[in-house]
Formats: C-alpha cells, structure tokens, sequence
C-alpha cells in the first residue's frame, strides 16, 4: 500500500509523516513520532489505554487513522505538563496514589481531563461513569475516583477503613508516580532496540 504524506499537530508540535493509509494513530504515536507515554494494549477499543484527545475530545487512537487525524489537533499525555508543572490531574493522580502498574494511566488522566473539561464539578458516580470505558487491572478504581474528585477540587465521599497498619507517620508519594502520571515510565512494549522485530 502506498504511504500517504500527512501532516500532523502533536502537543502543540508540527510533524511531516508519511504512513501507510491503514496506520493507527497510535502506532503513529509510539512507533514514528516514539511517544510511548500512549499505551497500546488491547488494540481494539476495548480498554481506553489508548486515549488521547483529538481537537479537544477524547479518543481511542488505536481506532482512528493516522490519516484521520492529519489536520487536526493531538494531545497525549507527554503535552500535559508544561514548564515543568504537572497538569492538576497528573498532580492529583500522583498524589492519591491512583497509579499501581501505570500502564492504564496516562488513558486514564487524558479521560479525566476531557471528564473535568465539560464537567468542572462532577459526582462521584458521574466520574465512575465518565471512566467506565477504562480498564484498570490493578487499583481497583477507588484510588482513581478520588485522584479525579481532587483535581475537580471536591473533597472525596469514601472513608478509608481503619487499618492495624496505620500506626506511624503519614504516608509519603510512591517514588515512580512521577514517571507514571506523565507516561514516561518504561514498560517492555515501549523499548525500542536496532532491528527488532515484533510477534503479535
Ligand atoms: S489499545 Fe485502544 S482501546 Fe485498548
Ligand atoms: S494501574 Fe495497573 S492497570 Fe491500572
């Protein structure tokens, strides 16, 4: 198939491309423009690891094409934080401890962010609502309600239950959040090595 030249607005930067009319933007993402901070997982709509906005809205990239979005406007996780300052959403995600593995995310903060941008002050079940269409495999979601009550600057419904565990101190930020709420933590899938080759 013969690849198309596109131009294409990421994070505010202007790329030349040239891909083939099939590519995903996801795959444009990650494998041309090497902005792994966006999660392929699934690759078929299924989990949301993928979100990124496009113009302003969120979308799946794994289910818009390239092409699609030559043109337009693309946000991705790595355009959150400016000048060095977290985006409140990354912040809040970091601060409530709403990564574990963090491969859901940077899907989950870019869901959120179009979450808060058409609803400043959302409930907590219009938030549960508003990410249902992202998979987390390991938190749970509770951890990640809260994140997003904070950034919304309501304070969360849920009452942590008493824990024997709680004797000491405060409890203190994990040490990879930082990597995690801004996608630069690295994950097998992300590496890139001269001739590799991939089995799907
Ligand atoms: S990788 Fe796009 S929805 Fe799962
Ligand atoms: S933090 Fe691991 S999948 Fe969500």
């Amino acid at each position: 198939m013969p690849k198309m030249p596109i131009q294409i607005d990421v994070n505010d930067v202007n790329y030349d491309l040239l891909v083939e009319p099939d590519r995903s933007l996801v795959d444009a993402l990650r494998d041309d423009l090497g902005l792994t901070g966006t999660k392929r997982a699934c690759n078929e709509g299924e989990c949301a690891s993928c979100a990124v906005h496009l113009d302003g809205k969120v979308v799946k990239s794994c289910l818009v094409l390239a092409v699609e979005a030559a043109g337009h406007k693309v946000m991705t996780i790595e355009g959150l934080a400016r000048n060095g300052k977290l985006d409140p959403v990354q912040q809040a995600f970091a601060e409530n401890f709403a990564a574990q593995c963090g491969y859901c995310t940077p899907g989950m903060i870019m869901t959120a962010k179009a979450l808060l941008a058409e609803n400043p002050k959302p409930t907590e079940e219009e938030v549960r609502q508003g990410i249902r269409g992202n998979l987390c495999r390991c938190t749970g979601y509770a951890k990640i309600v809260d994140a997003i009550m904070a950034a919304s600057g309501q304070p969360r419904q849920r009452q942590d239950p008493p824990s024997q565990y709680r004797v000491v101190g405060r409890s203190l930020p994990r040490t990879d959040s930082l990597e995690k709420v801004t996608g630069r933590a690295p994950y097998a899938y992300d590496m890139r090595l001269a001739g590799m080759v991939y089995g799907e």
